[in-house]
């Protein structure tokens, strides 16, 4: 592929020089409401480094043109990075083949594939699907609907006050009926880091696979899905400083190959008669029509980006922000934080007294503050902590303690205006 925009740099020096990274991402240099902008929403899309920007751009303006289609050249190029990608993945995620890789929307695409796919096959009458009550809408409602379509159940696994899954209680809800476990990485209303290991040796004592809802989880720590042993894993490219519009669901080989195709159409067939059509092998098999091409390039470039940098040097670093910022926050009168897992990441949820949610991120969006407030596609997380919504706070690779400290600052400052 022709590179005729340089890719900057990577700042990735031996120590995490973080204000050298920022440098890599041209978003985060701009004033909000005339303040220096504090980008704090990362949970709930991620900015995109120079690189990865420039990956896009370099495949429009050199190599434009359809996958597995044309023996031209364009095409031939098209066709290479576009696989190339799917290896980058595959070595991100720790997978066995590139084949278990398969292209989608996003996670929420990545888990009706699986619903509509394994779930309308294996899930039958009577039958259970078990979840957590910590999920995101996207690891709710497709099982929902699946379960209303086949007349099964969807259980839900508790969780603590601290926001931490009640293994014992888990436990108990495996059973013959079970036929399919979904649960989330790492939890985007509270922070909290599901033990996955110790859930999917559960699980498979009984046979039943486990899809695991890596949205938060794959941009903040390394995933490698043999180790823990996932049968599905589905993550977002725009969460994880890649573009938007693409994702990835992974799959064990032998699920996927077993499981009928989602959508049909051009790419997803071998061969096609009016009376009979042939479908193509994993990964194919899943990606009907023309892919977002530049996304999965994108998604690559990002992939690349954040191991130059270091998964654990990123994972090391957000824990300290996380850390500090908890401290901080805590200590201000008449704020809770909502989510206190023993194991956290990346987010920090809180409410404060007397004061709606929204009031707060209004206030600190004028302090150039960007929070997300509301239920965070978590309406049950809400309600088990019996409140509207919260503030968030979450943290990416570029954040600093300085941006902490303007955080807590302009928490103060919601609480003499609102007072
Ligand atoms: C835990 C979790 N799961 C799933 C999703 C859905 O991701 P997407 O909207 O990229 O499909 C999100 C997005 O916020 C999330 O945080």
């Amino acid at each position: 592929m022709s590179t005729a925009l340089k890719t900057p740099e990577v700042h990735a020096a031996d120590a995490y020089d973080v204000q050298k990274i920022r440098q890599d991402f041209p978003v985060l240099h701009q004033m909000a409401h005339g303040k220096p902008l504090v980008y704090l929403d990362n949970a709930a899309t991620a900015q995109k480094p120079q690189a990865v920007i420039n990956a896009i751009v370099d495949y429009y303006q050199h190599d434009n043109s359809n996958v597995h289609r044309g023996v031209h050249l364009l095409s031939e190029r098209a066709t290479q990075a576009y696989e190339k990608a799917r290896e980058t993945v595959q070595h991100f995620l720790n997978a066995a083949h590139s084949s278990e890789i398969v292209f989608v929307r996003g996670t929420t695409e990545a888990i009706n594939l699986v619903a509509q796919t394994y779930g309308r096959k294996n899930v039958g009458k009577g039958d259970e699907v078990l979840i957590t009550a910590m999920e995101h809408h996207s690891n709710i409602v497709p099982w929902q609907m699946l379960c209303e379509e086949k007349g099964a159940t969807l259980r839900v696994a508790p969780i603590n006050d601290r926001g931490e899954l009640l293994l014992d209680e888990f436990e108990k809800l495996l059973g013959p009926k079970t036929k399919l476990v979904a649960i989330p990485h790492l939890s985007n209303a509270l922070g909290t880091i599901v033990p996955v290991r110790e859930i999917t040796r559960l699980a498979h004592q009984h046979n039943i696979p486990v899809l695991v809802d890596g949205a938060q989880a794959a941009p903040r720590m390394k995933v490698d899905v043999q180790e823990l042993d996932a049968d599905f894993y589905a993550i977002s490219s725009h969460k994880l400083y890649g573009p938007t519009g693409i994702g990835v669901l992974y799959g064990k080989a032998k699920l996927l190959e077993a499981m009928p195709p989602y959508q049909g159409g051009g790419d997803m067939i071998a061969s096609v008669t009016f009376e009979k059509t042939v479908y193509n092998k994993i990964p194919y098999k899943f990606e009907a029509g023309t892919p977002d091409i530049a996304g999965v390039i994108g998604l690559g470039a990002a992939i690349e980006y954040l191991e130059r940098l270091g998964l654990d040097k990123i994972e090391q670093h957000e824990h300290e922000l996380l850390a500090y910022a908890t401290e901080k926050v805590t200590a201000i009168p008449g704020v809770t934080v909502i989510g206190t897992a023993q194991n956290k990441a990346g987010v920090l949820s809180f409410v404060m007294d007397g004061m709606h949610p929204h009031d707060i991120g209004t206030i600190l969006d004028h302090e150039g503050i960007a929070v997300r407030t509301g239920h965070h596609c978590a309406q049950p997380v809400m309600q088990r902590y019996n409140i509207p919504a919260t503030a968030r706070a979450s943290f990416g690779l570029y954040n600093t303690k300085e941006e902490v400290d303007a955080l807590v600052a302009g928490i103060k400052r919601v609480s003499e205006v609102l007072a």
